[in-house]
C-alpha cells in the first residue's frame, strides 16, 4: 500500500468508533442520543430526536406503516464528531415490535452501549440484545440511567449482570447518594468527583480529590454520604474485579458507568471513556480471510439491511452497507460478488444527525446507504478488485408464527414472487410444513415484521393475504445423524423445513421441546440455521 494511502486510512480509521445503543423500551435510549449529538453539536436543541420520534418523521418519508405506528420499523444510523472522533450510532427500535433487522444490524457495530433503568435493572429485550452481541464477542459499556430517580442498590444491579446475562462488571463510577439524595459522582478512573450543583441539578462542578477518603468530598457530600461511599469503595476495592482492557475487548467484562441522561448527568464522562476505551474498526472475516482496516488497501464492505420503500413515490429501497475496508468514493465502480458485475455507486448517502445527505467518501467504519433497485440482498459484499466475501450474517430463531393463505387463488405466482424476495430481503423467514401438507408458516422475531410483509405483499405485489396466528414458541434447526421423523413431532410441535431443507422443529413450549429433546438425544437442536 502506498504511505500516503496507508497514512489516511490510518487516520481515519483511529478517529472512528461505531456502536449501537442496546436497550429495553423507556430506559433513555432517545434521551441518551440526543445529549450524545448535542454533544456532538450535530443537533441544537434538545427534543429534535425526541421530536423525531414522537412526529412520526414529518420531515422524512419514510414509509407509511412507521407513519401510522409512530416508531422507526427498520434501525437507522446517526454519524457525529465529538472532540477529533467521528462516530456512528446504530439505533436499534426501542419499540417492542422489534425485528431481525435489530439483530443484524448488530452485526455491524464494533461495540455496543448497554443502557439499564436503575430502578428496573435488565429487563427483556435487552437481553436477547445483549445475547446476540456476546455471541460475537464485541465489547459490551454499560450506563446506568435515571440515577435522579430512586433506584436499585449498585451492588445489587452489579450481581443481577453477572447472574442474568452472564458478564462480569467493573464500576468506573460510583454515585454518592441515590435518587433525591444523589448529589454526584466518584470518578474511579480520574479521581475526581462531578458533583451537581443548584436545585435542577443543571450545573456540574469538577473537583479533583486525593482517593475517595478525601475530606474535601466529606465537606461538599456530607458525612452521611461519604461514609456511605467509602464503605462501598473499599468493598468493591477488595472484592470487586479490577479494570482490564483485555477482557473488555473480549466482552467478558464490562465497565459500568452511573448517570442520569436526562439531567446530562454523566454522560459526557461516559462518552470521553466511552471513545478512549471502545475499539476502533474492527477487521472481519472473509472467504479471503481477514479483512484488516488498517491493511487492506482495497474498498470492502457488506449489506447487512435493506430498507424498502423509504420514499413511497419512488418504491425505492436503501441498502445499508458497512464498510470494511478502504475508502470510498462517490460513483466508484466495485463488485458485487453475488451478482458476479460491476456496479457503480451513483447515490450513496450519509446519515446525519437529522438529514440524509449525499456522501463524497466515507471509511472503515462508516455506514452509507445505497440505492438499491432491487440487486442487493442482506449479506452481499461489495468489494474492489478481487472478490471478498464477508461471512454470511446469522439467521436469528424466529419466535412468532403464522400460516399464511392468499385471499385470491388466481394471485398465486405474484404471491410466491413476493414470498421469494421478501424472505431473500431478510423481511422474514419462510418454512414449509414436512409432513408432505401444502402449508407455508412464516416466522418473525417482532409482530411488526408481519405488518410489513402484509403491508408490502399487498403494495409491491398487489397480493392480499391472510395470517393465521399459530401457537408456536420456539424454533430449532435439528442436525441427526439418524433419519428425521416427522411423526416424532406431532404434540405440540412441528417438523418443517427453511428455505434452504434444513429441517427445523416448531415448539409451543419450552417442555415440549425439552421432551423433544430427551426423546432424540442423538440430535442436535440448534438456535441458528446450521
Ligand atoms: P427510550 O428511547 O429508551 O424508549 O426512552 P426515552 O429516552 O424516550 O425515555 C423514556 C422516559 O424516561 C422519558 O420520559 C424520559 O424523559 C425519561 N428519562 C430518560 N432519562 C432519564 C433520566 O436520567 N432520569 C429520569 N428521571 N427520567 C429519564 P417520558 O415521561 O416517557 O417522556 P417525556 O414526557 O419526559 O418526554
Amino acid at each position: 500500500m502506498s504511505k500516503t494511502i496507508a497514512e489516511e486510512l490510518k487516520k481515519e480509521v483511529d478517529k472512528r468508533r461505531t456502536f449501537a445503543i442496546i436497550s429495553h423500551p423507556d430506559a433513555g435510549k432517545t434521551t441518551l442520543t440526543e445529549k450524545l449529538l448535542l454533544f456532538g453539536g450535530a443537533i441544537r436543541e434538545a427534543g429534535s430526536v425526541k421530536a423525531r420520534k414522537a412526529s412520526k418523521h414529518a420531515t422524512s418519508d419514510w414509509m407509511e406503516i412507521e407513519k401510522q405506528r409512530g416508531i422507526s420499523v427498520t434501525s437507522s444510523v446517526m454519524q457525529f464528531d465529538y472532540k477529533g472522533h467521528r462516530i456512528n450510532i446504530l439505533d436499534t427500535p426501542g419499540h417492542q415490535d422489534f425485528s431481525e433487522d435489530t439483530y443484524r444490524t448488530l452485526t455491524a457495530a464494533d461495540s455496543a452501549v448497554m443502557l439499564i433503568d436503575v430502578a428496573k435493572g435488565v429487563e427483556a429485550q435487552t437481553v436477547k440484545l445483549f445475547q446476540v452481541c456476546a455471541k460475537r464477542g464485541i465489547p459490551i459499556f454499560t450506563f446506568i440511567n435515571k440515577l435522579d430517580r430512586e433506584g436499585r442498590s449498585p451492588f445489587d444491579l452489579m450481581e443481577e449482570l453477572e447472574e442474568v446475562l452472564g458478564i462480569r462488571s467493573v464500576p468506573m463510577n460510583w454515585p454518592i447518594g441515590t435518587g433525591r439524595d444523589l448529589c454526584g459522582v466518584y470518578d474511579r478512573v480520574h479521581n475526581q468527583v462531578e458533583l451537581f450543583q443548584g436545585n435542577d441539578h443543571s450545573e456540574i462542578e469538577v473537583r479533583k480529590v486525593d482517593g475517595y477518603e478525601d475530606p474535601i468530598i466529606r465537606e461538599m457530600a456530607g458525612e452521611f454520604l461519604h461514609d456511605q461511599l467509602c464503605q462501598d469503595l473499599e468493598l468493591l476495592d477488595v472484592a470487586g474485579d479490577p479494570f482490564d482492557l483485555e477482557k473488555v475487548k473480549r466482552g467478558e467484562l464490562t465497565p459500568v458507568f452511573f448517570g442520569s441522561a436526562i439531567n446530562n448527568f454523566g454522560v459526557q464522562t461516559f462518552l470521553e471513556n466511552f471513545l478512549e476505551l471502545a475499539p476502533k474498526p474492527t477487521p472481519r472475516n472473509s472467504t479471503a480471510g481477514m479483512i484488516d482496516p488498517l491493511e487492506d488497501e482495497k474498498f470492502s464492505g457488506y449489506i447487512f439491511k435493506i430498507q424498502a420503500n423509504m420514499n413511497p413515490a419512488h418504491r425505492d429501497r436503501i441498502a445499508f452497507m458497512r464498510i470494511c475496508s478502504g475508502k470510498f468514493q462517490r460513483g466508484m465502480s466495485v463488485r458485487h460478488v453475488r451478482a458476479g458485475k460491476e456496479i457503480k455507486l451513483a447515490q450513496p448517502q450519509q446519515f446525519l444527525a437529522q438529514d440524509r445527505d449525499i456522501v463524497q467518501e466515507a471509511f472503515p467504519g462508516d455506514i452509507i446507504g445505497l440505492f438499491d433497485p432491487g440487486i442487493f440482498r442482506i449479506g452481499d459484499s461489495l468489494s474492489q478488485g478481487s472478490d471478498v466475501v464477508f461471512d454470511e450474517l446469522p439467521t436469528f430463531s424466529p419466535e412468532i408464527f403464522a400460516k399464511v393463505t392468499v385471499k385470491n387463488a388466481l394471485k398465486h405466482k405474484q404471491y410466491q414472487k413476493g414470498i421469494d424476495q421478501l424472505t431473500e430481503e431478510g423481511t422474514i423467514q419462510v418454512f414449509q410444513s414436512a409432513s408432505g401438507f401444502d402449508e407455508t408458516i412464516l416466522g418473525v422475531v417482532g409482530q411488526l415484521q408481519f405488518e410489513v410483509f402484509e403491508y408490502r405483499m399487498k403494495g409491491e405485489y398487489g397480493v392480499d393475504i391472510q395470517l393465521h396466528r399459530m401457537t408456536y414458541q420456539f424454533a430449532r434447526w435439528i442436525v441427526d445423524e439418524n433419519k428425521i421423523d416427522p411423526g416424532k413431532f406431532r404434540i405440540n410441535s412441528q417438523l418443517v423445513t427453511d428455505k434452504k431443507g434444513n429441517y427445523v422443529v416448531l415448539f409451543e413450549n419450552e417442555y415440549a421441546m425439552r421432551t423433544a429433546m430427551d426423546k432424540n438425544p442423538t440430535a442436535k437442536f440448534l438456535e441458528t440455521a446450521p
